[in-house]
């Protein structure tokens, strides 16, 4: 039974035996941080895994139950289990994930580094290989992420969910990520490149996501804007449509991600996709102002970093299993996620507004940052605190995460 169900799991994967790589410990394609030497077993959401001595972050914790949650309610969408790839699974905790607690149908656990794989399939060896009907429910592989994105779509393999964390500022996963993905599919996509958002390598953004970006205050927007902006790039070219569900910037790293549905048909983004200006000199004026010191970056995504509605899913997701209420390093989830629909406000501009500069320009103490927004949507304004800038491990309501931000931009 079990050879005959190999079988025939194994022949709905005809091009794996094609995949097979001579010499995987000569495929280590990107230079191995190892942050955590220590065996020690590690929780997420009540399921345990081991880290080895893998490329791990505990701070990311956060990030995973984010696409555990999307991916969960993708899947009452599809109504039955997505077949996801996790492309650059460190010790497999994603891969794990997505089977466990979103319930996907398949997960294909890949990371170039072989020498994690007794880790990655320990990590697995809870979850039963094969289904019911004897399909396969997870394999493991050692290649370059893109060589497996190029033959699943070669093969035409497709999945439902791509997951990439990967490092740097390495765009080149997003087209043939894309390329890979069923219509209506999803793309977790990451870049950690700080020097980038932060304007220190024009020339480096510019050739990885298309956009000179240059040093302005909002860097942690930025980051996530420049992800955005690339990947509607790259699926521009392939006659596709993205739209981004959620955002989220993380100080450590940093790390910037964003959950993209791809859709086929050209998104008019007229008004989404632009430069942008900071003028740095002007004690009057802060946006959009063209003077000589005026620094201008782009072109950036500069439509909503979020979908309200999604969201609205995820946190009812988030509820019904208990995560809400609950922290994971020092975030609570159902904080977040309330932020986050706050901010997918699209009159929302881009960049932000320290509410301490608001403050100490009309010689005020600053009000509590409530009372601030409040008072600005009655005027009409749309007004929201943010969690772009928000950082893993503070105490406290969020409030004072975000106490000195504001943005807000007039509705008439
Ligand atoms: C940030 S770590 C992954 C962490 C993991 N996803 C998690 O949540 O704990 C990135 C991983 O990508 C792997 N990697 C780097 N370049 C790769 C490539 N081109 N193809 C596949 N894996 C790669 C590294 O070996 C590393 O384990």
């Amino acid at each position: 039974m079990a050879s005959r169900s190999l079988h025939h799991t194994l022949s709905s994967l005809p091009f794996l035996h094609q995949l097979e790589n001579p010499n995987p410990r000569s495929r280590s394609l990107s230079p191995r941080k190892t942050l955590n030497l220590s065996n020690a077993k590690e929780s997420e959401r009540g399921i345990e895994f081991e880290t080895g001595d893998s490329f791990f972050r505990r701070e990311s914790a956060i990030s995973r139950d984010l696409g555990v949650l999307a991916a969960a309610l993708h899947r009452r969408s599809l109504s039955r289990g997505p077949r996801v790839l996790d492309a650059m699974c460190g010790c497999g905790v994603r891969a794990l994930r997505y089977l466990s607690q979103a319930g996907a149908g398949f997960v294909w656990a890949n990371d170039a580094f072989d020498g994690d794989r007794g880790l990655i399939l320990s990590n697995l060896s809870g979850e039963s290989r094969f289904s019911p009907d004897g399909e396969r429910r997870w394999i493991v592989t050692h290649l370059d992420a893109n060589r497996v994105l190029a033959e699943s779509y070669l093969q035409k393999e497709f999945f439902d969910i791509v997951d990439v964390d990967s490092f740097g500022s390495d765009s080149s996963f997003l087209r043939s990520s894309m390329m890979a993905l069923k219509k209506g599919g999803l793309l977790y996509a990451t870049s950690t490149d700080g020097y980038s958002s932060g304007g220190h390598r024009p020339h480096h953004s510019l050739a990885s996501y298309g956009a000179y970006v240059r040093p302005m205050p909002y860097s942690n927007e930025l980051g996530l804007r420049l992800l955005i902006g690339g990947a509607l790039r790259e699926a521009s070219v392939l006659g596709f449509h993205i739209s981004p569900l959620f955002s989220y910037y993380s100080y450590h790293g940093p790390v910037f991600r964003v959950m993209f549905k791809i859709d086929r048909g050209v998104l008019h983004v007229k008004n989404h996709y632009a430069m942008e200006g900071y003028l740095d000199q002007c004690p009057d004026s802060y946006h959009k102002i063209v003077s000589h010191s005026l620094v201008v970056s782009g072109p950036l995504w500069t439509g909503p970093l979020h979908n309200a509605n999604y969201l609205t899913g995820m946190l009812k997701l988030a509820e019904e299993w208990g995560w809400a209420y609950t922290k994971q390093n020092g975030i609570d989830l159902q904080k977040l996620l309330n932020q986050m629909i706050d901010e997918s406000n699209p009159l929302l501009p881009f960049g932000y507004i320290k509410l301490d500069e608001v403050a100490s320009r009309a010689k005020i103490n600053s009000p509590p940052l409530a009372t601030m927004i409040s008072a600005l949507q009655k005027e009409g304004y749309a007004a929201s605190s943010i969690v772009r800038c928000m950082q893993e491990g503070q105490e406290g309501p969020p409030a004072f995460l975000d106490l000195e931000m504001l943005q807000g931009q007039s509705q008439d």
